[in-house]
């Protein structure tokens, strides 16, 4: 799309009276060679919004917000550039066609100033002392210039507001960089820019558009900060709406038919090094349905290789569930020693990565073992019949070749024989193969008090991190609801996001603002915000009626167990496998 020549802006801004323009919304009176009134950007009761007829510009010196004809257009009627441009000519009845530069997205100009912070960024990394600085320290870290170019990284300066200034000379609005989240409003309204002394990755969407941007600290004396700050949620731009990197993935998905997925921005960086262009991040949060719907669009074929951690782990297991409802193939890399991407390049040298993970893909069935595995005693009989269980579930409706595989693998791990594990098998699913559209444990009503304080809980969750943190202690991702999960999730990530220096509150607009309209309205009409001060009695309540779900699902799994046992010795075993169980919980005897 061509751009609009220089002529012709400068044509329509000459026979633009800018007096006139402004004067339509904004009563002016003249005061010396200037005009003064009300500034429409901001409240206020005296006139510190001047019109300069002779430099056609206008600049309000309470807000700072300042421009020429057409960025007052733009801002005043919430128009593009090109509109804004459009919509002057034909009032200075110029008899121009513009329809050649138009285009259908409506947040195109906001996009340009993203682009325009970017160029900034670029030229400040490239061109300043601070500069050699942060070139150095991504140098060490083995990220050469070929891939500070690839992907874009720059550089925020120190100052306090050098890109805001910077920015605004140019006629950009202070109130659009406001609205981007690059530019801050301090206690006593001074503007300062967001970003600062940070190496900035821009995060751009599909397209190639920039909607936000990181900061990484790399100076030594940062390292109490948060490691990374983000853009917030913006007009343009959702975090669960964004995969890093898709746009420059985009070629080698198509050619490899695969995406990898990682957590990091550093671990996307450490993978296109080491020869896989195919990845993409989460950015840290956990992945959402609509990104996994980001990736469906261009292939069925994910990999996750998360951090090789505890927390990596518990991700991989959540991305799982939420890949194979969209009917997409997974394959799980699990990194060995709890290093990420990024640190195994460096202990063991770039093209090792690609090896390993060529090398070492799980499907789901030989994850869920492997992490079952982990948690297992296998020197207690009922940990191991818990297993065997599980195990069984896992391969019951699979090829023989499978099954064949883990009653092998059970064996060994167990040390029981083959031959009595391919019995218990047979047995079990003798027992457990359920008729189509017939279910051998009923599915169980749920008392409307349990589902209540399902939903309940989510009103602490947002007004206090430290519930967060309680209930994942005592429940661990528990929940009845599926919409309960996604909307835990989402505040989860909310609070993920708050750096560590700044308070753990969420805001209830922020919250509602990346809520998709069900989502909405499941949150207004069933969730019922309290916006006053919660009472820590009442969340104990919440508590230990959630237990008590708890503890009556599981007796009536286990009588339905003992029920459908085949034999008598069976059904003792389990019942007192059950009554063992009662007296160890702690659940089932705590009283407060
Ligand atoms: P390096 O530590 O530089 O190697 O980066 P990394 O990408 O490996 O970081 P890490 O594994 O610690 O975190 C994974 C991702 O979580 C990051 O890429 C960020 O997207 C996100 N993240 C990490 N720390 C923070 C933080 O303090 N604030 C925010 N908002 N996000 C973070
Ligand atoms: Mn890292």
């Amino acid at each position: 799309m061509p751009l609009i020549s220089d002529q012709t802006i400068q044509d329509v801004l000459a026979n633009t009276d800018i007096v006139d323009l402004i004067g339509e919304t904004v009563s002016l009176s003249k005061q010396g060679k200037s005009y003064f009134g009300l500034c429409p950007f901001h409240n206020e009761k005296t006139p510190s919004f001047s019109v300069e007829p002779e430099r056609k510009t206008f600049h309000c010196f309470g807000c700072g917000e300042k421009g020429d004809a057409i960025s007052f257009v733009q801002k005043t009627r919430n128009m593009s550039f090109v509109e804004a441009v459009e919509t002057l000519a034909d009032r200075a009845n110029m008899n121009l066609d513009f329809s050649a530069h138009k285009t259908d997205d409506p947040n195109a100009r906001l996009y340009g100033i993203n682009q325009d912070a970017l160029n900034f960024y670029k030229l400040y990394l490239s061109n300043t002392k601070q500069g050699q600085t942060a070139l150095d320290y991504l140098h060490k870290r083995g990220i050469e210039d070929d891939i500070i170019q690839t992907f874009d990284l720059g550089l925020a300066p120190g100052e306090y507001d050098l890109l805001t200034k910077t920015l605004t000379d140019r006629d950009v609005l202070v109130s659009d960089l406001y609205d981007l989240g690059l530019t801050k409003q301090s206690k006593t309204d001074q503007y300062y820019d967001l970003f600062r002394n940070r190496i900035i990755i821009p995060i751009k969407d599909e397209k190639g558009n920039t909607v936000a941007f990181s900061g990484r600290v790399y100076l030594d004396k940062d390292e109490s900060q948060a490691k990374y700050i983000n853009s917030p949620q913006t007009k343009i731009f959702t975090k669960s709406n964004v995969l890093y990197n898709l746009n420059n993935a985009r070629a080698a998905i198509e050619q490899t038919k695969r995406v990898v997925l990682f957590e990091g921005y550093m671990d996307v960086i450490a993978a296109h090094r080491a020869g896989i262009a195919e990845s993409v991040a989460s950015m840290g949060t956990s992945l959402t349905r609509e990104q996994v719907r980001l990736i469906k669009k261009h292939t069925d074929h994910l990999i996750i290789c998360y951090d090789g951690d505890p927390a990596g782990i518990e991700a991989t297991s959540r991305a799982i569930n939420l890949i194979q409802n969209e009917q997409m193939n997974v394959e799980i890399v699990l990194l060995p020693d709890r290093l990420d991407p990024d640190d195994y390049i460096t202990k063991y040298g770039k093209d090792k990565l690609k090896q390993f993970i060529d090398n070492n893909r799980m499907d789901s069935i030989a994850f869920r073992y492997y992490k079952n595995n982990m948690d297992i005693d296998f020197t207690k009989m009922l940990d191991i019949e818990r297993f065997k269980k599980t195990v069984f579930d896992l391969i019951k409706n699979t090829s023989h070749t499978i099954i064949e595989t883990y009653i092998r693998r059970l064996a060994t791990d167990t040390k029981l024989s083959i031959e009595s594990i391919r019995q218990d098998f047979e047995q079990y699913t003798k027992r457990n193969i359920e008729p189509i559209g017939k279910r051998t444990v009923k599915q169980l009503p749920i008392d409307s008090k349990y589902v209540k304080a399902d939903r309940f809980v989510l009103n602490y969750f947002l007004a206090d991190y430290k519930y967060v943190v309680d209930f994942n202690g005592e429940f661990g991702m528990f929940y009845i609801s599926d919409m309960v999960r996604d909307l835990r999730m989402i505040i989860e990530d909310m609070y993920f996001a708050i750096p560590d220096d700044q308070p753990k509150t969420v805001a209830l607009a922020d919250f509602t603002a990346q809520l998709t309209d069900e989502q909405r309205a499941f949150f207004e009409h069933k969730v019922k915000y309290k916006d006053q001060i919660v009472e820590q009695d009442e969340y104990m309540d919440f508590k230990d009626v959630l237990n008590e779900y708890l503890r009556t699902i599981q007796y009536q799994k286990w009588n339905e167990e003992i029920k459908v046992a085949p034999t008598i010795e069976e059904k003792i075993k389990l019942a007192e496998y059950r009554d063992l169980k009662l007296k160890e919980d702690n659940r089932w005897t705590k009283k407060r």
